[in-house]
């Protein structure tokens, strides 16, 4: 994948399983989001083919729902108001899914906060309302990148408890963007690493965690062994010279 002269992604060949928490790391400027990108159907590729359920997509894909970094709530729209926005969008009644946005507020912690506008809420708060608009249609693919990469190290850490209790629920198939190697193996089934631009995956590291894992996973044998694992590959000096 390029943009002009700039080469982003490089022979990326990855399958992402139905219902499984795909995660992918990698340095700043690797391509990341140009992949969520491509996957959500809103950049067409310059070479090679995303396809979903073995149909290759050509346009935006509407079967997704997509967490960015920043929330891009509505500040003149209440939250459920901003959490509904995605089925006015495709033209959808919102009666029938009232019940479910409600719901996936409760779940969140946004009980009682439905009738609050965004800047009434901190960042936090405004990140899961944000969730709940990418959950609301129920449809089977979730696209998230970093979606709480604004947030502090406290908060990260509840909100990324938050989001398995809704993947464990909820089971989705989730392509998840983060720098962060913990969270990643925290909520990941598979971590794929990609190397710097243009970006490729280095390897795919299986998650042989049992769940529901709490944050103390994070100091058994296993958890330190998989940061070590990663944290070599993502911090390998390139060798130069090397074919690929
Ligand atoms: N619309 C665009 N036009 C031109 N170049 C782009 C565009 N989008 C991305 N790029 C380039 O492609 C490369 C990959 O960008 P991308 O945003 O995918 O990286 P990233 O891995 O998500 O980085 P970060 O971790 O900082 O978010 C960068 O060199 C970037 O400058
Ligand atoms: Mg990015």
């Amino acid at each position: 994948m390029s943009f002009g002269s700039t080469q982003a992604l490089d022979k990326i060949d990855l399958t992402i399983r139905e219902h499984e928490f795909f995660t992918i790391v990698g340095p700043s400027g690797c391509g990341k989001s140009t992949l969520l990108l491509l996957a959500a159907g809103l950049l067409q590729p310059t070479e090679g083919v995303i396809a979903i359920d073995g149909r290759p997509i050509h346009a935006a894909y509407t079967n997704a729902g997509i967490a960015f970094q920043h929330h891009n709530l509505l500040e003149w729209r209440s939250i459920l108001g901003n959490v509904l926005l995605p089925l006015e969008i495709r033209h959808m009644e919102t009666a029938p899914f009232l019940a479910r946005a409600r719901d996936l507020l409760n779940l969140v912690g946004l009980a009682g906060f439905e009738n609050h506008f965004p800047h009434q809420l901190s960042g936090g708060m405004r990140q899961r309302a944000a969730l709940c608009r990418a959950l609301v249609c129920d449809l089977p693919l979730l696209l998230m990148d970093e979606p709480f990469g604004a947030l502090d190290a406290l908060s990260r850490e509840e909100h990324q408890l938050m989001l398995q209790e809704v993947w464990m629920r909820e089971r989705k198939t989730v392509l998840l963007i983060t720098h962060d190697i913990r969270e990643a193996i925290l909520l990941s089934d598979r971590i794929a690493v990609m190397g710097p631009r243009p970006g490729r995956i280095l390897d795919i590291v299986d998650i042989d965690l049992p769940r529901p894992r709490h944050q103390d996973v994070s100091e058994t044998p296993e958890f330190i062994a998989y940061v070590r694992r990663l944290r070599a590959m993502l911090f390998a000096k390139p060798v130069t010279g090397a074919t690929p």
